[in-house]
């Protein structure tokens, strides 16, 4: 299974999303690969931003060696699933993929947590460090959330 989140910089939300999700399939023994991409492309080839590190770090997840890239087209053949982080970036998504826009495949990440509901994970960008945090709990709760979800259907 090869799972990718997608955010708009590839620097704050989705690398988190990456590092937590493929941490907890790891001791979960499951087969997964979760890789991450923003569709803005500002900063191709930048590591993650120093709050998302310190917070993952803070959790014993380490994310310092990802590398932003730009979400694209065939994203949609090479992935299983695609989640995305908020409305903005499904837009964004919908407009580079073009005809490989495959709706079984994208879904809103949060919707893991709260169905049907199409929520943001907030863009922690602008703000400070309490933000950073903030953001790092719901990506988790909503990993713990993928990952319960797999393991009742293996039972
Ligand atoms: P992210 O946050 O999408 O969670 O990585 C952002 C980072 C950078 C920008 C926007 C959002 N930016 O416009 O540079």
């Amino acid at each position: 299974m090869k799972i990718l989140m997608v955010c708009l910089g590839n620097i704050c939300r989705s690398p988190l999303a990456e590092g937590i999700l493929q941490h907890k399939a790891n001791e979960e023994r499951l087969n997964w690969t979760v890789e991450s991409a923003g569709t803005n492309g500002i900063h191709i080839g930048e590591s993650p931003h120093h709050l998302s590190q310190k917070i993952a770090k803070q959790n014993g997840i380490n994310i310092c060696n990802q590398l932003a890239r730009k979400f694209e087209a065939k994203d949609f053949e090479k992935y299983d699933k695609i989640y995305v982080m908020a409305e903005d970036v499904m837009t964004d998504v919908k407009k580079i993929a073009g005809k490989y826009f495959n709706v079984q495949k994208a879904d809103y990440f949060l919707n893991e947590l709260h169905a049907g509901k199409n929520e943001d994970v907030p863009d922690p960008w602008f703000g400070e460090e309490d933000g950073y945090i903030e953001v790092y709990d719901l990506i988790n709760k909503t990993c713990d959330a993928i990952i319960a979800k797999e393991v009742i259907k293996k039972n």
